[in-house]
């Protein structure tokens, strides 16, 4: 199945199907010379496979972690370009989950003010949200993804047979992106969550989440206004997520929590039972001072607002700008505390 991204100039076709890997230069132009970017949790079976498709490469393999999203490895992908003699006509190929797309599709943004980049994401959170869209990123002084681009590929391949070496947990750490896309923005893709065998039909839920992520981004390319609504839970998910004790919880474990407060009374048991369903559900003892700080560091003043997206009915949401204290409140009430 080919999804069409369509940015204008920057259109480009996300193909899904299962098998894709082996077939890569079916659908992209590997008749050149490749930098091919991958991490140690990735199996190196996935890399080897594009670099035996290409016409020459080099495979970087960068740690696998958040770590590896650095200035140093940026700088590495840039030097070791250079060491291959990569041209302008040349491309970098990401096969990875996020943190490798992120990074080096930033590489390939900057290397001679941009080259080719192909994304082969290998994660679920990968295949359904980060290696579309064009956002590219590194952290910089202890910041999330603070230096970065907009740099949209040239193609994306997703296989969802990629994903049987993931583990469950990391599964279920895309699944939580889903699930968000589809309280926001599809009815009938929430139900399906709650009425379907998800484990075995994730290649579904992959298309039908790609669908709304690619009208979100169609929209609104560059995040001046609807892209907004793809961090619901967020904010309160990234207090969460960075709130010291909780550094053990994967993001989408933490986005799944920070939607609960921002889902209305009355569907929020629903949301609750598709999350225990994807094993996203759990009590923990929340440090609400931490949480406070770690959502809102930049904004301390009592009287300073925040907008948030708040999901009434599966399928559809409502902006709201509250005072970032009444949200705390709200999490306090609805999560405990
Ligand atoms: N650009 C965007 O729009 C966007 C959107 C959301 C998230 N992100 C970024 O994405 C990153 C998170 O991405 P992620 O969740 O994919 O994490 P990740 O890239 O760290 O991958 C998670 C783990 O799975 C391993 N792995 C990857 N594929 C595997 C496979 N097929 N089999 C076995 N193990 C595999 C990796 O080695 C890693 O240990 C964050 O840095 C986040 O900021 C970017
Ligand atoms: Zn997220």
């Amino acid at each position: 199945m080919i999804i069409h991204m369509n940015l204008g100039q920057d259109s480009y076709d996300i193909v899904v199907e299962r098998g894709l890997l082996a077939k890569a230069n079916k659908y992209l132009n590997l008749n050149r010379r490749a930098l091919i970017v991958t991490d140690t949790g990735v199996p190196a079976s996935y890399s080897k496979s594009i670099a035996g498709q290409c016409k020459d490469s080099v495979i970087c393999t960068v740690e696998s972690g958040e770590a590896s999203k650095s200035m140093d490895m940026f700088g590495k992908l840039l030097q070791t370009m250079l060491d291959h003699g990569i041209s302008r006509k040349d491309c970098v190929i990401a096969v990875g989950g996020g943190v490798v797309g992120d990074l080096s599709g930033f590489a390939a943004s900057a290397y001679m003010r941009g080259i080719d980049f192909y994304n082969i994401p290998t994660t679920l959170l990968s295949q359904i949200d980060s290696s579309i869209g064009g956002k590219t990123a590194i952290n910089f002084e202890g910041v999330k993804n603070i230096v970065g681009a907009f740099y949209q590929p040239e193609k994306v391949l997703i296989d969802p047979d990629l994903l049987n070496t993931l583990p469950q947990r990391q599964i279920a750490n895309g699944l939580a992106e889903a699930i968000k896309m589809s309280l926001t923005s599809d009815r009938s893709l929430f139900e399906y969550f709650e009425n379907q065998d998800i484990e075995n039909n994730l290649e579904e839920i992959i298309i039908r989440s790609l669908n709304i992520k690619k009208s979100v981004v169609e929209e609104d390319e560059k995040e001046k206004g609807l892209r907004k609504i793809l961090n619901f839970g967020h904010t309160i998910g990234h207090g969460i997520e960075s709130s010291e004790g909780m550094s053990e919880l994967y993001h989408g474990e933490c986005v799944a929590l920070g939607m609960l407060p921002m889902c209305s009374d009355r569907i929020r048991p629903r949301v609750i039972d598709v999350l225990k369903k994807c094993n996203l559900y759990r009590e923990l003892d929340y440090d609400w001072d931490k949480i406070t700080e770690a959502a809102f560091h930049d904004k301390k003043a009592d009287g300073d607002t925040v907008t948030v997206t708040m999901v009434n009915e599966p399928g559809s949401y409502e902006l709201k700008t509250m005072k970032c204290l009444d949200v705390i409140e709200l999490a306090k009430a609805c999560l405990g505390g």
